[in-house]
């Protein structure tokens, strides 16, 4: 049964805050008893806040990352989440490489999901403004999916 889920990237400033917020908006609307989280594979935004452009399209449709900080990832995640779903495929192979032992408990966010045929999520850190709003857009519609996996068992 899947009780906990880390959202993982690179910074922990984008997307993996982006989805963690809808995620969890989203969960609580369905009466889905599931803790969320994210988390970031690198160490650079440790303790910042979530990138204003990130913040900015994200209030505009109803998602606050106002009390985020960025955190990395550690071998101790891997004990306490059920599910570290990881955003791209440079994150996946830096989860791995971290814990070995726990590959079965990875996955790509919009594969496992569903939301075929995409596998990664676009990181939106080098575009313009639309590429936030696009991310959001996204995020809702894997956390969609998401639901309906978990849904399904
Ligand atoms: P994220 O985006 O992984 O979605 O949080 C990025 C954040 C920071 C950097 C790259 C991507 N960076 O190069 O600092």
């Amino acid at each position: 049964m899947i009780e906990r889920i880390l959202f993982v990237c690179l910074g922990n400033i984008c997307r993996s805050p982006l989805v963690e917020a809808v995620a969890r908006q989203r969960f609580a609307e369905a009466a889905l008893d599931i803790e969320v989280a994210s988390c970031g594979t690198g160490g650079w935004h440790v303790g910042a806040g979530a990138d204003g452009r990130m913040q900015e399209a994200a209030a505009a449709a109803g998602y606050r990352l106002d009390d985020h900080r960025g955190r990395q990832l550690s071998v101790a995640d891997f004990a306490h989440y059920d599910l570290l779903l990881a955003m791209d495929c440079a994150n996946l192979r830096d989860m791995r490489r971290l814990a070995p032992h726990a590959i079965e408990r990875t996955a790509l966010f919009l594969d496992w999901a569903g939301v075929a045929p995409m596998l990664e999520f676009p990181d939106p850190y080098f575009g313009g403004q639309a590429s936030f709003v696009a991310s959001v857009k996204l995020a809702e519609q894997g956390v969609a999916a998401l639901i309906e996996r978990l849904r399904a068992g």
